[in-house]
């Protein structure tokens, strides 16, 4: 086995905010982070979103929303930021320090404030999701987030008090030590936010067939209501991965991250984050990220593609909709087979969560069966 040479990260350098004791004099005001900024908090912290060293400042803040671009001139998809109420924000003022905290008011670590701003919600709505719609799960947060960032760099006290699955929670430190560890020098990522249907085990594999290792890569920060719990996904993934996939070759591990669901600017994100984690390449399906009908089925894969070369080290492998075909006996996309009416098994979410509610489990051409018997049960017990 040759010695593994590591992808960059994001702008050249892996961040780490981590290490931070509690000061003996505590900073007079103290915030308390939201669910979606604590995830954005420790993935700040543990390198995830490297170059960031902090909350987003008001020059990075606008040239992200403008042109995708930080003030560095690195690319950026989404604004990062601190957003409190006015209260709040007159707490703190330019220079010192804030503790920040959980919700159980645990402390989490600091942010040395360097600029107050306004932030521009409408703005970043229209820029980030490319709607200003509120019924969008997105652009509802944005929206009831506070009007002031803070911004300036964190310290890190603790990514997380008690998180879940800290056994899987691997920092991309961490990340990258296994794959150097375990020799793989290619490794694709695959972002998901539900359990492992066919489709989405079919591009793991094809794209698995390529290189030496896959990370399946779930997302297990803030969702919106009516996505899958996350104790109930981990179970999917554990089951699926010893039953259906080769170990030498499949690693499990959880991203803290908060949903966006802002489609194509949120894949362009999700690489990013990927590339941290010392992926170097990343799996872009249909309606990547996307929520409801905002986003074009492609348009994250487009939006992908149109980076110019080399603005991320990590390289994008782009699927058209699979859904098994029953005259081609296996799972197929329109590029692989034609579409012939009726032929494909493929059935709306809404439809898999009404038999799944029924206690039905959906055809195995959608979803293995020990997949579908967790989601029955974990149904059962929340009735
Ligand atoms: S996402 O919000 O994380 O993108 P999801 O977990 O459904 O949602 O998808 C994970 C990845 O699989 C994404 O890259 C998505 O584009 C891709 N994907 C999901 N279903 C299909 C499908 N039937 N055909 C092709 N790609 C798919």
């Amino acid at each position: 086995m040759g010695t593994v040479r590591l992808i960059d990260p994001h702008g050249g350098k892996l961040v780490d905010r981590t290490g931070a004791k509690p000061e003996t004099t505590a900073p007079k005001a103290s915030i308390k982070l939201t669910e979606w900024q604590q995830c954005d908090f420790e993935m700040i912290g543990c390198g995830a979103m490297s170059p960031l060293v902090g909350f987003m400042g008001e020059a990075d803040y606008h040239g992200v929303c403008d042109n995708m671009k930080l003030a560095s001139g690195v690319t950026w998809p989404i604004p990062i930021t601190c957003a409190v109420d006015e209260a709040t924000a007159g707490k703190v003022s330019v220079g010192e320090r804030a503790a920040l905290t959980d919700d159980a008011g645990r402390l989490l670590g600091y942010l040395t404030v360097k600029e107050k701003y306004k932030q521009d919600k409408q703005k970043q709505a229209a820029k980030c999701f490319g709607t200003e719609d509120v019924a969008h799960p997105g652009v509802k947060n944005v929206m009831a987030s506070g009007d002031w960032c803070l911004a300036g760099p964190i310290d890190v006290v603790a990514l997380r008090h008690n998180p879940m699955f800290s056994d899987h929670r691997f920092t991309p430190k961490q990340t990258r030590a296994e794959f150097q560890r375990r020799g793989w020098n290619s490794i694709v990522a695959f972002q998901t936010r539900n359990p492992i249907h066919r489709a989405h085990e079919y591009l793991t594999k094809c794209a698995q067939e390529t290189v030496d290792g896959l990370l399946i890569h779930p997302l297990m920060g803030a969702t919106k209501d009516g996505d899958i719990p996350p104790e109930v996904r981990m179970k999917c993934y554990e089951v699926l991965i010893e039953k259906y996939y080769h170990p030498d070759h499949t690693m499990l591990s959880v991203m803290p991250a908060a949903m966006r669901y802002a489609g194509p600017k949120e894949c362009v994100l999700h690489a990013i984050l990927r590339q941290n984690y010392g992926c170097t390449h990343f799996i872009v399906g249909r309606d990547h990220a996307g929520v409801g009908t905002y986003y074009g089925t492609y348009a994250a894969q487009e939006m992908m593609d149109s980076l110019p070369p080399g603005v991320l080290k990590i390289q994008h492998l782009k699927f058209e909709n699979t859904s098994w075909s029953k005259l081609a006996g296996g799972m197929v996309s329109e590029k692989t087979f034609p579409n012939i009416e009726g032929d494909r098994v493929s059935l709306s979410g809404t439809k898999v969560r009404e038999m799944l509610m029924a206690g039905q489990r959906p055809p195995v051409e959608f979803t293995r069966p020990e997949i579908a018997d967790i989601l029955i049960e974990s149904m059962r017990s929340a009735k």
